[in-house]
C-alpha cells in the first residue's frame, strides 16, 4: 500500500492510473477502522482496479462541543488493517493540506435540505463540513466509484443528493451495515458505551425493527410508532434524540402513499450518540 500525504503526490499516481484506463474505487474514513470499514475496502476490491483510501478527522463536521479532539486516532493499526484489505492507496492529510486557507475562510458545499432535520437538528453545521470534505476529497480522488455505509444513512442520501445536484460524475454506492454479534450497529463511537450500558444498547435497533414490522404489515399510524418506539428505548434507559419515519430518498416525513421507507433513530448513552437505521421497500 502506498501511502500519501499531500494531495499532489496522491494525484501524480492516480494520473497515471487513469491513463492506463484503471477504475478507481474510494472509500473515505475518519480512521479508528473496523469491520464495518473494512467490508467497505472489501466491496469496492470487487467492482475496482484501485482502491483509494483516506483516513482524515475531518474538525469541519464536528460541533464545538462534540468530540474532535478525543475521536480515536489509530494510525498505524489502521494501516495494518489497510495493508490486509487490499487498499492500494491511503490518503492521510493533515489539516494544513486539507485547508491551507484555514477553516473559518474555506468555501463551504451546502446541501440546503436534508440537513437540518435527524442528525442534522442535533447537530448543526455538521453535514456542511461533511459535504464540503467529501466535495473535496472527490476532486482530490476523481474516483469512478465512492462507497458510504448505510449506517450513517443521512450522510449517504445527502451525499447522493450533491453528486446529483452538483453532477459528479462519480457512482455514489451503498454497502450494508455491520453488526456485533447481538445486533449492535458497528461504530467507533461504541468505545464509548460503559459496561453496563452495553447489553441496553441494542434496543435502538430493536425499536426500529419493530416499528418496521408494524409498517411492513400496514400500520402506518407513523407518529405513534415513534412515540411507542421512543418509550421502549426510554424504559431501557436512554435518551432519546430522534425516532422518525423517512421518505427514504428525500427524508421529509414519511407519508402515507409512500413505498419507500426508511425508520432512522439516534439515542444518547451516558457518553455516546449512537444512531441506527432500517429500510422497508414495497415492491
Ligand atoms: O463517515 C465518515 O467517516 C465521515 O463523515 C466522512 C464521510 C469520512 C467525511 O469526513
Amino acid at each position: 500500500m502506498k501511502i500519501f500525504h499531500t494531495v499532489n503526490g496522491l494525484r501524480d499516481d492516480l494520473i497515471q492510473d487513469r491513463l492506463q484506463g484503471l477504475k478507481i474505487g474510494f472509500v473515505p474514513t475518519m480512521g479508528n477502522l473496523h469491520d464495518g470499514h473494512l467490508a467497505l475496502l472489501h466491496q469496492a476490491n470487487q467492482t475496482n482496479d484501485i482502491v483509494v483510501c483516506s483516513i482524515f478527522v475531518n474538525a469541519l463536521q464536528f460541533g464545538l462541543n462534540e468530540d474532535w479532539d478525543k475521536y480515536p486516532r489509530t494510525y498505524e493499526s489502521d494501516c495494518e488493517k489497510l495493508r490486509a484489505a487490499g487498499c492500494d492507496y491511503l490518503f492521510h492529510p493533515d489539516d494544513v493540506e486539507m485547508y491551507p486557507n484555514g477553516l473559518d475562510t474555506q468555501s463551504r458545499v451546502i446541501c440546503p435540505t436534508m440537513t437540518d432535520v435527524l442528525c442534522g437538528a442535533s447537530r448543526p453545521g455538521h453535514f456542511e463540513g461533511v459535504t464540503t470534505v467529501v466535495s473535496k476529497l472527490f476532486n482530490i480522488v476523481q474516483p469512478d466509484e465512492a462507497i458510504f455505509g448505510i449506517k450513517d444513512y443521512q450522510q449517504l442520501a445527502v451525499i447522493r443528493r450533491m453528486a446529483e445536484d452538483l453532477c459528479m460524475p462519480i457512482q455514489i454506492t451503498s454497502a450494508p451495515i455491520h453488526r456485533e454479534a447481538d445486533g449492535l450497529a458497528m461504530s467507533s463511537r461504541n468505545r464509548y458505551i460503559t459496561e453496563d450500558e452495553r447489553p441496553q444498547a441494542t434496543v435502538l435497533k430493536e425499536s426500529l425493527d419493530w416499528i418496521a414490522s408494524q409498517i411492513r404489515s400496514g400500520n402506518r399510524a407513523f407518529s405513534e410508532l415513534e412515540a411507542e418506539a421512543t418509550v421502549q428505548i426510554e424504559r431501557a434507559g436512554f435518551a432519546v434524540d430522534y425516532v422518525t419515519c423517512s421518505n427514504s430518498k428525500t427524508l421529509d416525513l414519511a407519508a402515507d402513499d409512500d413505498s419507500e421507507i426508511t425508520v432512522l433513530g439516534a439515542m444518547f448513552t451516558e457518553s455516546a450518540r449512537l444512531i441506527d437505521n432500517v429500510s422497508i421497500s414495497e415492491e
